[in-house]
Parts: C-alpha cells; structure tokens; sequence
C-alpha cells in the first residue's frame, strides 16, 4: 500500500507483566474511515496512545505519506496532521468556543497571537464551526455546550490544526442516540473531504453505519479486517471473540412478589418540582430509559442516599426505609453500581484484589485484621467469572483498559449479597462478550430474588434486558413498558414526552 495517508508497521508494545501489542500492522488511506475494534484489552487505546506520543513502540515504525516518522509527544503528533478526540474531553469550559479551539495552536504560535489577534481566531472559528454545520457562535462559553457540541468543538480544534487523520476513542460512549447520529454524519462529511477517521467503538451498529474498513485486535495481535461489503454484527463479533455469540439475553422465569422495593413520591434536587413513583418485584430487572439528562443517574443518586432526596418514601419488603447517606443503603442491602467509574466507583491507585472486596471489607475483617486469604479468594472468582483482563489480582487498576476496569467496578458489588442492585449505565465501553456475560450475571442475581435497576442509554440493551421499561422525560416518568409494548418508537416517544404511539 504505497498511498497510504499512515501506517503502523509490526509495532511491539510491553508493560510489565504484558505484551499489549504484538508485532500489530494497520494502515489508512486518505479519506478512509477506519473502525478499530476488539475486546477489553485488545489494545486500541494503547495503539493510539503510540500514534499520539504517550508511549514510545518498543518495536515497528510509523509513517505518514510513505516517510518514516517518530512521534514523542502530542505536539509531534499534531505537527504530523494527526488529531484526537478522547472519550474525557480536554476542552475547558470557563473559555469560549474560539478560544478552545485555538488552545492546542498556541504552544506552536506563541502566546502573543491570542492577545493580538482574537478577531482573526474567531472568524476562523467561524469557519470550522460552518464545516461541521455546528450552529453555535465562536463566542458562547463551552460550558452553555452539550456534551456533543463540545465534541464538536474538539473536532473544529483538530481540524484548525490541519488534521488529516482523527483519532476517535470511544467518542460516542457518552452521547446521546440522536447526538450520535449526529457525530456520524460529520464523520461522513470528513471523509467527503478527504480527512481520514480512525474510529474505535464497542456499539458495533455505528461502526456498520460509518466504517469503509473494520480492523480487529485480539489480544495485542491483529486478528483480522473487514472489507465494507464484509461487515455484519456476525462478523465483527466472530473475528473479536474468535468464536460465535448465541444468546446475548436471557429472559427470567418471571417476577415474584409483586412491590418488594417501592418509591413513592420521590422528587431530586435536579427536578425538584417532579416526583418519581414506582415499584419492582423480587427477580424483576426495571430497565430506565430516557435521554440524557432526564433524570435517571439522580433518582438512582437519591435512592442510594448520595445525593438526598427533598421528598418521598422508600420501602423494601413492606417495611419503610430511612436513608440519609449511602451507608444507610448499603446496610439495607441496596447497592448503586455508579455511571462514572473513576469519580464514584474506583480506587484506581489501589490494587484489583482491594477494589473487589473494599466495600465488603468488614465482612473479611475478623478481630480487626483482614482476612487476606478469602479476600483473595473472592478477587479471584470475581475476575475469573467476569473474565477481567489482568496480569493478577494484585495489578493496579490504573494500568487496567477502561472496558476491564468497568468490570472490576461490577466485581465489587456483586461479591457481596445485594437485595437491591441499581446499575446506571452497566456496560457502557464493554466489548460484546463481556456484556452477554454481564447480563447472564444479573440474570442469574434476579433469579437468585434480587430486584435489579437498570439505567441505560443503549436502546438495544434496554430493550433486550429489561423485563419492563420506565421511561423518562425531565424529572418524571412518562410511561411504563411491558415486554409485549417494547419497541424503540414507543421508547423514543415518551423518552421525548410525547404519547407512547399506538
Ligand atoms: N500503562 C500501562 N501499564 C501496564 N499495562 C497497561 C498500560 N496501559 C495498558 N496496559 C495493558 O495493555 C493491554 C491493552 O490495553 P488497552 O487499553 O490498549 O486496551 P483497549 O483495547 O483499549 O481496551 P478497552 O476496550 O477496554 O478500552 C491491557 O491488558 C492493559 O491492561
Ligand atoms: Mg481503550
């Protein structure tokens, strides 16, 4: 491949403990959107962490237009016409829209042009903003942004840098269906201009949709591609996994006990002026849809006493539930499985082992000290039965791929014995094998008589999991689907506040 805007040539990457790459080769011509995907710990973001300079190859060459090149910082990087747009947006919201996007130039042009020549940064602004049909002005603060203007944003910048390749890590984990959309079709615009998209996803619907090419690690090596004709859901996971996904959801042998966990009256501080009313039976998975921002991740806060509800009751079992702060959840026995990993759920300095038994520590502890050998031995089932990509249980989480660390924050909760599970967001950036294995696991704890929240912002798993949806809308529930009413319409509809269609 002599046209070839990039390739990465037999590149050779090892941590302690682990080979993440081995002798890995990837190429991508001009205008070419590329998916790159594979398990947990395939080593995606540690190949992309090469081409942007955090880490150095131990093996194998880089080049761009047929030159060989190194690249030891991000600033070489940029400099090569190479962008990034990572999953936690570097933006800063305190500044404008023109000002983020000149950020990255400014170590390059000196300090003194952002003083000097701030009409010229906004027209410029201007200009990237138009090509990618983000009708916002240069001047409006980042923060007044959503989530995906600001992505947009961090395009504008990577485009005003000259970009001819953009590396895209999970960009769309945090957006919503309709944002997502959105981002595809200014993936599409890209490519229509000749800029080249290196897009690493575990949703393999938006891979279909924007990928002329599907690359797949497995295991640090490349396991295989994809031509545009040859990409399917079948293909993609066979080539990931190495083998055939049946049964991606398991349906339950039905609900007991009607009412076990019921809220009544429940209004947050995000909506105060909205109550939430519902109740789950024993074995029962509630599945919560809605957009983002509808108010699920603070009922879920409420309900587990982080954020304290203004008003309404909460009863488990027919009798009444007083919780001011987590631990009074935790000793009824209902446990928040929290959206953001690191800020909530994670100890990321701390070893796996410590992460899985830290919140059943007392259950360990015998006459004060710890009891090592069985705190071990729950680690060690919790990592074998989730299939959680480590050296040991004594690696640091730190060092962990992100979808690994998710599922040592699921480790965690189910180690101990929970009657009421609350997941917001459970799989987000977990690759498929691991998610039929994470909805096999709540199964079988609703099976096993615990009633199971789950929030979730993927339509399919919703849809597949839940043996009933809650839909919301601002603060308040719309509706309430049976199995036999699913359908993504009647999802869509009251996700937006509109009457379910027929
Ligand atoms: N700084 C590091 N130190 C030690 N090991 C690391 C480090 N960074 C990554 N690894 C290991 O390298 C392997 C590849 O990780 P990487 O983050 O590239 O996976 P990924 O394909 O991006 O996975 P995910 O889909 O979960 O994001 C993993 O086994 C991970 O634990
Ligand atoms: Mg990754």
């Amino acid at each position: 491949m002599t046209d070839a805007l990039l390739e990465l040539r037999s590149i050779t990457k090892r941590f302690p403990g682990v080979t993440a790459l081995q002798s890995v080769s990837l190429a991508v011509n001009p205008g070419e959107v590329v998916a790159l995907i594979g398990e947990n710990g395939a080593g995606k973001s540690t190949l992309m962490k090469i081409l942007g300079g955090v880490h150095q190859a131990d093996e194998g060459s880089i080049h761009i237009a047929g030159r060989q090149v190194t690249i030891r910082s991000v600033a070489d990087a940029i400099k090569l016409g190479i962008g990034f747009i990572h999953q936690e947006l570097n933006v800063l919201d305190n500044l404008d829209v023109a000002a983020n996007c000149f950020l990255g130039r400014e170590p390059l042009w000196g300090w003194p042009l952002r003083l000097i020549n701030r009409p010229r940064i906004y027209s410029e602004s201007e200009t990237y903003l138009r090509r990618l049909g983000l009708n916002v002005s240069p001047r409006t603060p980042l923060r007044e942004l959503s989530l995906a203007q600001q992505q947009m944003v961090e395009i504008a910048k990577a485009l005003s840098q000259n970009a001819r390749l953009i590396i895209m890590d999970e960009p769309s984990s945090c957006l919503t269906v309709t944002e997502t959309d959105r981002l595809l079709e200014t993936i599409r615009d890209l490519r229509q201009q000749g800029v080249s998209i290196i897009y690493i996803s575990h949703r393999l619907n938006e891979v279909q949709q924007c990928a002329d090419r599907v690359v797949v690690l497995r295991d640090g090596q490349n396991a295989g591609s994809l031509a545009r004709g040859e990409i399917s859901h079948q293909s993609m996971i066979k080539m990931m996994v190495g083998r055939d996904l049946k049964d991606m959801y398991v349906h339950g042998s039905g609900a007991k006990r009607p009412d076990y966990f019921q809220v009544q009256g429940l209004r947050t501080r995000a909506h105060p002026r909205h109550e939430i009313s519902f109740s789950l039976a024993c074995g029962e998975i509630l599945g919560f849809a809605g957009l983002v921002g509808a108010g699920r991740s603070e009922m879920a806060q409420a309900i587990f006493g982080v954020d304290a509800p203004l008003a309404g009751t909460i009863a488990l079992d027919g009798k009444p539930l007083t919780i001011r702060c987590a631990n009074d959840a935790i000793r009824a026995g209902i446990y928040l499985v929290p959206e953001d990993r690191r800020r909530a759920g994670l100890v990321t300095e701390m070893t796996v082992r410590e992460n899985v038994t830290l919140p059943g520590l007392s259950r360990w502890a015998a006459f004060g000290l710890i009891r090592r050998r069985e705190e071990n031995e729950v680690a060690v089932r919790q990592v074998e039965s989730l299939r959680v990509k480590t050296p040991s249980v004594e690696a640091r989480v730190l060092n962990l791929s992100g979808g690994n660390q998710q599922k040592v924050v699921l480790a965690k909760w189910l180690a101990l014995t929970p009657r009421v599970l609350v997941f917001d967001e459970p799989t987000r950036g977990i690759d498929v094998g691991a998610k039929a294995e994470i909805y096999r696991l709540m199964r079988d704890l609703a099976e096993r008589g615990v009633a199971i929240i789950m929030i979730s912002s993927e339509m399919e798993e919703v849809i597949g999991v839940s043996d009933r949806i809650a839909v919301m809308h601002e603060g308040a529930i719309t509706g309430v689907l049976d199995r036999t009413e699913f359908s993504e319409e009647r999802i869509m509809s009251l996700a937006v506040g509109k009457a379910p269609v027929a």
